[in-house]
């Protein structure tokens, strides 16, 4: 497929390498992300209109330090080095990079020239990102220097004839105040990008890419009801119709009427093959008299997997497994030394070596309200598409202690009380989850006349951005109110309510 306007992200191994890609194409120019051992006739058989070097964690002058071929700046096409990226350019040139004893990193000041290609529109003084410890000292030869902060003499530098551009901040990143219009400036200002790129037209390249990659084999997909694995599904059922097959393992933990929900939205509303398994009563057999949360997550993951194995096998031969997988995931599990504080990657996943021969993974490359657009824009109902996260293991890590029948039944009666009133106050989009516990304590209340000893709810509610850390939602008492009388009218045997008001760290966000 030909197209009009292409931007490169070639990665020097910056850790902000698809944040500069989502920030384009949130200038809505198509990009593709690329190596820096991408060879110079591929870069130039590809009919780029820009190139963006990343930042890179090296030092131009270390031994094994990414590079490129310098005939890259005579190829005609407009370049934007950033940090590494603009250190590397500057080095390549004939510039002067030199080492400095300290590290430049948070926000700085810093001060350009006016009238620039880069920094149209942009107040002389604003505050940007850094985060090097090289620095370029001098600029090559019929470069100028265009920006200036108290530690770099070369904050950015330009050579208008060739198109050449570099900034020692980071634009792509939210600390620096006009950085998107400074990418702006870049696309439409150096390489007269039109910016006609949209989600819609992501849809059709991943369309046209799932065909390519599968043709006519099929494809396997596990459904959870979730964002991505739901966004993934639709879109490789657009590509290849009935050679998805999707199956929906529902283990009996799901939220009140969630499994029926999703089970219309695929089956009648897409048309899409669908498979679900009603396990519940088989995990909840495997589950009984297992009190312990890490042997209560095992039980649930390694029962998902089993039941989707099986039921994958009775369809033959398939050679593809979908996975929702989106960018964060891929950087979650690439880093690989964080401390394992609970085993949730791994529960509700399934395991890569599961024996197919590959994997379809459309969304690898996307933020999660990218993914969101992308829901919305193949016609996925918003209940789907702005569905809070919920944990593989489900209500099972909910219940504290032993999961049995009643308590699921108890617990999503109060869980679907609290997620109505949240709906009903249009906090649902700003309170990022907000679920109800079963406790496990049963404490002593009045009722009538009446002495009860009943069960104990608690109501979880965070705001968090990456839900690494999260805050307590300040849930207004009002509705607090409301939904605990609901509770206690509505749910038979729960004499209490409390609201969990423990930020991350140190709570976790689920109590199991
Ligand atoms: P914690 O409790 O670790 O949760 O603060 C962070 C986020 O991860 C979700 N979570 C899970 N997701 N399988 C999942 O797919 C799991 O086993 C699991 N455990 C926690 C949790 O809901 C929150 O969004």
């Amino acid at each position: 497929m030909l197209r009009k306007e292409k931007i490169l992200v070639l990665d020097f191994g910056g850790q902000y390498c698809q944040l500069i890609a989502r920030r384009v194409r949130e200038c809505n120019v198509y990009c593709e992300i690329k190596s820096y051992k991408t060879s110079l006739k591929a870069i130039q058989e590809a009919g780029y209109c820009g190139i963006i070097f990343t930042g890179g964690a090296n030092s131009v002058y270390g031994e094994d330090s990414p590079s490129c071929d310098p005939q890259i700046f005579e190829l005609g096409i407009p370049i934007l080095g950033i940090c590494y990226g603009a250190q590397l350019m500057a080095y390549l040139l004939g510039g002067k990079v030199c080492k400095s004893e300290v590290r430049e990193y948070g926000h700085t000041e810093f001060a350009h020239e006016k009238d620039t290609v880069l920094f149209r529109d942009v107040p002389e003084k604003s505050v940007c990102w850094m985060s090097h410890t090289d620095y370029i000292a001098a600029v090559p030869k019929g470069f100028s220097v265009t920006a200036k902060s108290v530690h770099c003499p070369v904050a950015a530098m330009e050579q208008l004839e060739k198109n050449l551009y570099a900034v020692q901040m980071h634009p792509e990143v939210q600390h620096t105040e006009y950085g998107q219009q400074i990418l702006k400036n870049f696309l439409y200002g150096a390489c007269k990008c039109n910016g006609d790129w949209v989600m819609s037209s992501f849809v059709e390249e991943a369309v046209a890419s799932i065909r390519a990659q599968v043709g006519d084999k099929k494809v396997v997909c596990g459904l959870s009801g979730g964002v991505d694995s739901s966004v993934a599904a639709v879109l490789v059922h657009k590509a290849i119709g009935k050679n998805l097959t999707c199956i929906f393992v529902d283990h009996g933990m799901m939220r009140k009427n969630e499994g029926d929900e999703v089970e219309q939205v695929f089956r009648k509303q897409f048309d899409i093959n669908l498979i679900r398994v009603n396990a519940g009563e088989k995990f909840l057999s495997r589950l009984k008299g297992v009190t312990e949360p890490e042997k209560k997550r095992k039980i649930i993951g390694e029962g998902f997997i089993r039941v989707f194995e099986e039921e994958a096998k009775k369809l033959g031969k398939v050679e593809f497994l979908c996975q929702g997988t989106i960018y964060p995931d891929v950087v979650e599990s690439g880093t690989g030394n964080a401390a394992v504080i609970k085993s949730h990657h791994n529960v509700g996943g399934l395991p890569k070596d599961i024996g197919f021969e590959g994997l379809v993974e459309p969304l690898r490359d996307l933020f999660k309200d990218e993914v969101r657009k992308v829901g919305t824009e193949l016609g996925i109902p918003d209940f789907l598409v702005w569905r809070q996260p919920f944990p593989g293991p489900g209500l099972g890590i909910r219940i504290l202690g032993e999961v049995t029948e009643e308590k699921v039944a108890l617990l999503q009666e109060a869980d679907a009380i609290f997620r109505e009133e949240i709906a009903n106050a249009g906090l649902d989009r700003s309170i990022n989850q907000y679920f109800a516990v079963l406790t496990g304590i049963r404490s002593v209340g009045v009722m009538g006349d009446g002495r009860t000893y009943s069960n104990t709810i608690a109501l979880r509610g965070v705001t968090t951005s990456d839900f690494m850390t999260a805050e307590w939602a300040r849930v207004p008492y009002d509705l607090l109110e409301k939904v605990s009388s609901r509770i206690i009218n509505e749910v038979p045997n729960v004499n209490r309510v409390v609201y969990d008001i423990t930020s991350k760290p140190p709570a976790t966000i689920e109590w199991e």
